[in-house]
């Protein structure tokens, strides 16, 4: 059973020139555990695309199951509640807290949902990415990459099955690039979450088992 299965995927945004279709039919089986990149031009759907994934967003038509549920059938919060407890999210901009410290902002999707043990989990996960010795530090106190470690941690905190990036490292400098896909791919092979990882970057694509490529609302596999 796949992760993550896409039929059809159609989605059209209204707009000031009328409605645009963005995605034109997108099919996409990602299986559990796997680890998969998605390359395109900027405005090609990306971002749209991880955000269906990820429930954040329903699409015009198409199937989505995720690990074998269908999506389309869940109500508002039925699928916040599967979202919460099995996507993880990270994006661009870290999009931290900043008025809390580090330990707190990646105990938070924890305390939200009344989880128990929370400060231990979160104290564990930051260790994982290497920020163990920042727990009081605020966000505004830390390097780019160092949020962007932290923000890995938040979304890793829940345990996730299925983990969705969006260009994490498009504001970071080389280095701190390769360090963050250095520990992602680590807590990749440690933890088992199947990953889609969109990013512009060729070198950090090849990093992953298949290469994806959206265009012209249709995505393709180019690489095996
Ligand atoms: N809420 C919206 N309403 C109307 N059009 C939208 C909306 N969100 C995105 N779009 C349009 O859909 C297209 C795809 O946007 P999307 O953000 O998915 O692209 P992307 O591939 O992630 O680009 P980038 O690489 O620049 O992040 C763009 O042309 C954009 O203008
Ligand atoms: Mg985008």
């Amino acid at each position: 059973m796949s992760e993550v299965r896409l039929e059809g995927v159609v989605k059209r945004y209204p707009s000031p020139d009328g409605e645009i279709e963005v995605l034109g039919g997108v099919d996409l089986a990602v299986g559990k555990g796997e680890a998969v990149s998605i390359m395109g031009p900027s405005g090609s759907g990306k971002t749209t695309l991880l955000h269906i994934i990820g429930t954040l967003l329903r699409p015009t038509s198409g199937r989505v199951s995720l690990n074998g549920q269908e999506i389309s059938s869940m109500g508002e919060g039925e699928l916040a509640l599967f979202r919460n407890r099995k996507i993880g999210f990270v994006f661009q901009f870290h999009h931290l807290l900043p008025e809390f410290t580090v330990l707190e902002n990646v105990m938070m999707p924890l305390i939200i949902r009344g989880e128990r043990g929370a400060e231990e989990r979160a104290r564990r996960v930051l260790e994982m990415v290497g920020m163990g010795h920042r727990l009081k530090f605020k966000p505004a106190q830390l390097s780019g990459g160092e949020k962007q470690r932290v923000a890995l941690a938040r979304a890793l905190v829940n345990s996730p099955s299925l983990l969705l990036a969006d260009e994490p490292t498009g504001n970071l400098d080389w280095k701190s690039s390769s360090q963050l896909m250095d520990i992602l791919a680590r807590l990749h092979r440690q933890l088992g979450f199947t990953l889609i990882i969109v990013t512009h970057n060729r070198e950090i694509a090849e990093k992953w088992g298949k290469i994806y490529l959206l265009e012209r609302g249709k995505l393709r596999c180019c690489t095996d």
